[in-house]
């Protein structure tokens, strides 16, 4: 009767010598393992058919032999399924061909909602996008745009530069841009009129970042240059423009300004789409809010470019992307736009 105690515990000794990390299809080896030792015609039930034959006096012995075989099975199946449970995201994850959770599907940015409406808008008379480098030089953003030597724009406090003369340890002419207008330059540099652009793009500026600047914002910037263009093109175009932005309610002054690159300049104001003129806190009660900088290019400019201006003249304007889109959707501080916190994201899912 040893033989059938030595038989226990090569039953015992086996389960626990078992590993799951063997098994292949691990729910159905786990079952498989189940019926064999604890089913009903399984090893253990034939064994307690057998210890009945056993003599008494061997029945205390081999019956705790037993015992330990069951919790040893029931054990050992316990630890499969923690095992199985613990894997399962895991496994999830290894296999590709299960479906994806779409629940946090992303979407548009806000700005780039607005960014793409503004080229949509001007696309449709016939403007085209030019693009230009973020990483600029003196030329093109301060000088060719009749940028005096001495004027404040090129003072290290408003430009980033992006390398320093280590001689003379003073900034070398390499610059983040900081508006889009140089552009302009880079276009009719290799393109002779009729030009009609607009030209998206991200600018820099050394600000303090806080609710009303921040060092990283984005324009759009507009150039019309042919044959007898004229300030009343301009007023037109840009009203158009207010007129498919903000509806077909909104109208448009002019004040006089001043821009080096343009001349005669001036900024535009819509009236205020929040409280459609009569005054509120977000127009501060004027019934007006300022939208972009425009003009008529300046001769200089046309000159450093290689175009004639007794031959040809042009109107260029410039806004603020992060304006417009507070201006529409009534957003009160820039620095929402580049936290990327997914509950203001998110407010702007359904505008495509
Ligand atoms: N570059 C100007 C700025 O960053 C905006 C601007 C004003 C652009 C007048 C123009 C313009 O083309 O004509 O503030």
């Amino acid at each position: 009767m040893n033989s059938l105690k030595e038989k226990i515990q090569a039953y015992i000794d086996d389960i626990q010598a078992t590993s799951i990390e063997n098994f292949q299809d691990k729910a159905a080896n786990i079952e498989m393992f189940r019926v064999k030792y604890l089913g009903k015609k399984g090893i253990i039930s034939e064994l307690f058919e057998q210890f009945k034959a056993v003599p008494n006096e061997e029945k205390k012995d081999l019956g705790k032999a037993l015992n330990l075989l069951k919790a040893a099975a029931t054990e050992k199946i316990e630890e499969f399924k923690a095992f199985v449970e613990e894997h399962q995201v895991q496994d999830r994850t290894d296999d590709l061909t299960m479906p994806t959770d779409f629940s946090e599907l992303g979407s548009r940015h806000v700005l780039s909602v607005v960014m793409n409406e503004i080229i949509d808008i001007f696309s449709r008379i016939g403007f085209t996008v030019a693009d230009g480098p973020e990483i600029e030089d003196d030329y093109h953003v301060f000088t060719a745009l009749n940028f005096a030597l001495d004027h404040p724009a090129r003072d290290m406090q408003d430009t980033f530069f992006v390398e320093k003369d280590p001689e003379v340890n003073k900034p070398t002419d390499v610059l983040l841009r900081t508006h889009t207008s140089g552009v302009q330059v880079r276009v009719m540099e290799r393109q002779a009129p009729p030009i009609r652009v607009i030209m998206p793009g991200r600018v820099f500026r050394n600000e303090a970042i806080s609710a009303r600047a921040h060092c990283i914002f984005h324009q759009v910037e507009g150039l019309y240059v042919d044959k007898k263009v004229s300030f009343a093109d301009l007023k037109q175009t840009l009203l158009y423009f207010a007129k498919e932005m903000f509806g077909e309610q909104t109208q448009v002054r002019l004040r006089p300004s001043y821009f080096p690159f343009t001349e005669p300049s001036a900024e535009m104001d819509i009236s205020c789409n929040i409280c459609g003129g009569k005054g509120c806190n977000i127009c501060k009660g004027t019934g007006w809010l300022e939208i972009l900088g425009c003009g008529m290019v300046d001769p200089n400019v046309l000159k450093a470019c290689g175009i004639d201006p007794n031959e040809y003249t042009g109107f260029a304007f410039g806004m603020g992307v992060e304006r417009m889109a507070m201006l529409k959707y009534q957003i009160r501080d820039l620095r929402l736009y580049f936290e990327n916190d997914l509950r203001f994201l998110k407010q702007f899912e359904a505008i495509v």
